[in-house]
């Protein structure tokens, strides 16, 4: 048994499902799943029912991830059609702006270039008094999150670049993208990107066996996408999950819901890699620690770290998550890493498969 100390991973792309989709998750469900996964801090997006647009939506959210988390979570505000600039107020209590400019679970959408204008705007406009966010520091904005979504991302990067607004791209899959968003690194602009782990343990090729089970917004990519993201990875700022639970009874109805949960398992999956020689374990931590701490100005977690045995070799099953939906995508590859404990602020709050912390023992950021 070879045991590894590592800092506690950060998850910056979360659906925690509250309020609105208690059954899917709940803080306490998804927070718990993240410490089995050696995750100390996650992100969460706004498409809850209602979404997290307005201050009063952010101040109910913080408030049911203040009672029941157990490890720390940072949320995002997203922007609606109808009232786009409602979140303004409360746009530094938040880890970033998220925008959705594709089709996806839950209503929020943002479907013309004019809205899209004003909402790079008027997050410049904003920052010019307040500032963007450094690490650590109260107070900022952070960046603003769009969906590597086709032809909605050159628009994207065109916005940035005219309102000097850090962008972060969420869930690249594909070739183009990354090879559009290598193009603009290499020209200097301030741009991040973050790449799931079923984009890149995963392909079309595994849609025949898994079925609604591998559907997800990004759709899971060709073999061809998949190797060109690992070529890339110079590129790829961030590992993040996107863990999007639904219930397996959804998955099966007649419309299953698009999304996958995935915070249990990125860091098992990640050392597997690395196990494999296709990562170094500096690369998983600068991409899972370092830089979404950076990116998004994450205050420090004193006395928190990850013990976990590397070379248990263990098999992922659905009944093993400890995310509310019982199932993964993963379900039945063998990989290295289990998770044996983690210490957040000083007390041991994951052992051996148990949560020991009280719900509430994470606390909200910002
Ligand atoms: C996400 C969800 O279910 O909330 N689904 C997904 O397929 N990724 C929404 C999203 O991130 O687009
Ligand atoms: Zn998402």
């Amino acid at each position: 048994m070879s045991i590894l100390r590592l800092p506690g991973l950060v998850d910056a792309h979360v659906h925690l499902r509250e309020p609105g989709y208690p059954h899917k998750e709940d803080f306490y469900s998804g927070t718990a799943a993240a410490l089995s996964g050696g995750v100390t801090t996650v992100l969460d997006m706004p498409n809850t029912d209602p979404p997290t647009a307005t201050p009063a939506r952010l101040q109910e959210k913080a408030r049911l991830a203040a009672a029941k988390a157990v490890c720390d979570v940072g949320l995002f505000v997203g922007a609606t059609n109808t009232d786009a600039d409602a979140y303004l107020p409360v746009a530094p209590h938040a880890c970033g702006l998220k925008i959705y400019v594709s089709d996806t679970f839950g209503s929020l959408r943002i479907d013309t270039l004019d809205l899209l204008h004003q909402l790079f705007r008027t997050w410049a406009e904003r920052a010019d008094a307040v500032g963007y966010r450094s690490a650590g520091a109260a107070g900022g904005l952070g960046p603003i999150a769009v969906h590597a979504e086709e032809l909605m991302l050159p628009v994207c990067l065109a916005l940035a670049d005219l309102y000097a607004t850090p962008l972060h791209i969420v869930h690249v899959s594909r070739r183009s993208e990354i090879e559009l968003i290598r193009a603009a690194k290499e020209k200097g602009r301030a741009i991040t990107c973050e790449v799931t782990p079923h984009h890149l343990f995963l392909s079309t090729d595994d849609l025949p066996r898994l079925g609604a089970r591998g559907d997800m917004r990004p759709r899971l990519a060709t073999p061809d996408d998949v190797a060109a993201l690992w070529a890339n990875l110079a590129y790829v700022d961030i590992f993040a999950t996107d863990h999007a639970p639904h219930t397996l009874a959804e998955k099966a109805g007649e419309n299953p819901p698009p999304g996958v949960p995935g915070v249990a398992t990125m860091l098992p999956l990640l050392l597997t890699a690395v196990h494999a020689g296709r990562l170094t374990l500096d690369d998983l931590l600068r991409r899972c620690v370092a830089n979404p701490r950076r990116i998004y100005g994450l205050p420090d977690q004193p006395d928190t770290h990850v013990e976990v045995d590397v070379d248990a070799m263990t098999t992922l099953r659905d009944d093993a998550a400890l995310t509310r939906v019982g199932w993964t995508p993963f379900a039945g590859m063998a990989v290295y890493g289990q998770v044996r404990k983690v210490v957040l602020r000083g007390e041991t709050v994951f052992q051996d498969g148990q949560v020991l912390a009280a719900p509430g023992a994470g606390q909200v950021l910002f």
